[in-house]
């Protein structure tokens, strides 16, 4: 059982330090939540100026999935507590030192390094832990894909085993798609081999993200929350999803068993499919997820709260819900390293509970999102509503940095 970390603020000598692996906009809302509580934070990414850089103690720029580099920033920041922040690491290195050293990973090395894979999480929940998902095979050429077709059917979706928010993902209708999904998925997957799962299309009728947060008072749920995605990305998510009784028994039922299995203090982001009663898992982050942004209205304490508090291996208690509430996310189009936005006096006024969230991005190049738009209503419909129209009515302007020279 872990112990509850005692916190250090030292002039000379040693605060108590947490190494953010990972520092977009879900970094940045646990780095301010580690800072609350005292904590030194250091932020780390491929590049300068992410979102959780901003707010955090000092920084660090590196490829997180380059093992020797990792090590040699964990041995020179010591840090009491690792807290990664996205999927693309070299988690082994955090297994290798959990274990020779009893390095603190949240929630556990070994959660960060088998939900980075979908095939190490599939296997555990399907075969080892016996939860219902879709049905499944792994694949490591196109023939290997012709052949095992049949075991799933059509359609179905092809996905990198190492992926994230859509990336590499396409639905197959049939034989003549395999080749060109393929591809894709070779071309957009994060790892070093060529390997997909391709899973049965499930007709849900609805995707929830029930937060799980496993903490040393035992494990809490949030309020489900709804969410639509436009290929494999999110874009409104909503608290609370209603869900009949014994539905909702079974979400908490395969999450408390996926999220014993995997071990360690934390929030996790358990994704599932609702399909008329049936509950079917499919897949979790072993942290903050995107979805539920949302919370930074619909809670007293944030998903990005109930993490921090958990991890350092402190009671959660009761987690107060506040009411319907709804989330959007800002997306922006476009290339250039000035963005501006405006019309937020517009946009706050869309109701009378709404906030925003700008996540200090620097630069852009293609979509990424920027922001969200956050709002809490009598109803979820409602909330929903409010949201999209504070997302909609923030306009902005992207600039290169010639364009913004000049105009200096
Ligand atoms: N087997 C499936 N059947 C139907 N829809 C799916 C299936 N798998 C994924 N999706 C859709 O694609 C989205 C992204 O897939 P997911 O496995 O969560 O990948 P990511 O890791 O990129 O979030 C899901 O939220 C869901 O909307
Ligand atoms: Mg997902």
């Amino acid at each position: 059982m872990l112990k509850a970390l005692d916190i250090t603020t030292a002039t000379n000598g040693h605060s108590t330090t947490a190494l953010l692996l990972g520092s977009g906009e879900l970094g940045k809302e646990v780095a301010i939540e580690l800072m609350r509580l005292g904590i030194k934070v250091i932020a780390c990414d491929r590049y300068a100026g992410a979102p959780a850089m901003q707010v955090a103690s000092a920084h660090a720029v590196l490829d997180m999935k380059d093992k020797n580099a990792l090590r040699e920033l964990i041995s020179k920041v010591q840090p009491d507590v690792v807290i990664p922040e996205i999927e693309a690491i070299a988690t082994d290195v955090l297994l290798e030192l959990e274990k020779e050293q009893g390095l603190r990973v949240v929630p556990s090395a070994k959660a960060a390094n088998i939900t980075m894979n979908r095939e190490a999480i599939r296997t555990l929940a399907a075969n080892t832990l016996n939860l219902p998902t879709s049905p499944f095979f792994f694949a490591s050429s196109a023939e290997e894909i012709h052949e095992n077709i049949d075991k799933v059917g059509f359609p179905c979706i092809m996905k990198p085993i190492m992926s994230s928010s859509g990336k590499g993902q396409s639905t197959l209708r049939s034989e003549s798609d395999i080749e060109e999904s393929w591809n894709k998925a070779c071309n957009e997957g994060r790892g070093h081999e060529n390997r997909v799962i391709v899973e049965g299309f499930v007709k849900f009728d609805r995707e929830i993200t029930l937060l799980t947060v496993q903490a040393a008072d035992g494990i809490h749920f949030c309020e489900p929350i709804g969410h639509h995605q436009v290929n494999g990305d999110y874009h409104e998510s909503w608290q609370p999803e209603p869900l009949e009784e014994d539905v909702l028994l079974e979400c908490k039922r395969i999450a408390s068993t996926v999220v014993k299995a995997l071990g360690g203090f934390g929030i996790f982001g358990v994704e599932l499919f609702i399909a008329g009663r049936n509950v079917i898992f499919s897949e979790l982050s072993p942290r903050p997820h995107d979805t539920g942004m949302v919370t930074l209205i619909s809670q007293d304490l944030s998903e990005f709260a109930l993490h921090v508090r958990a991890l350092l291996g402190l009671p959660i208690g009761r987690i107060a819900f506040r009411g319907p509430s709804a989330s959007a996310a800002i997306l922006g189009q476009g290339e250039g390293s000035s963005i501006s936005y405006r019309n937020l006096d517009k946009a706050l006024s869309m109701g009378n509970d709404c906030a925003l969230r700008i996540f200090g991005k620097p630069d852009i190049k293609g979509e990424r999102r920027l922001g969200v738009a956050l709002a809490r209503a009598n109803s979820v419909t409602e909330a929903v509503e409010q949201a999209k129209a504070v997302r909609d009515a923030v306009r902005i302007e992207i600039k290169s940095e010639i364009e913004s020279i000049k105009e200096a």
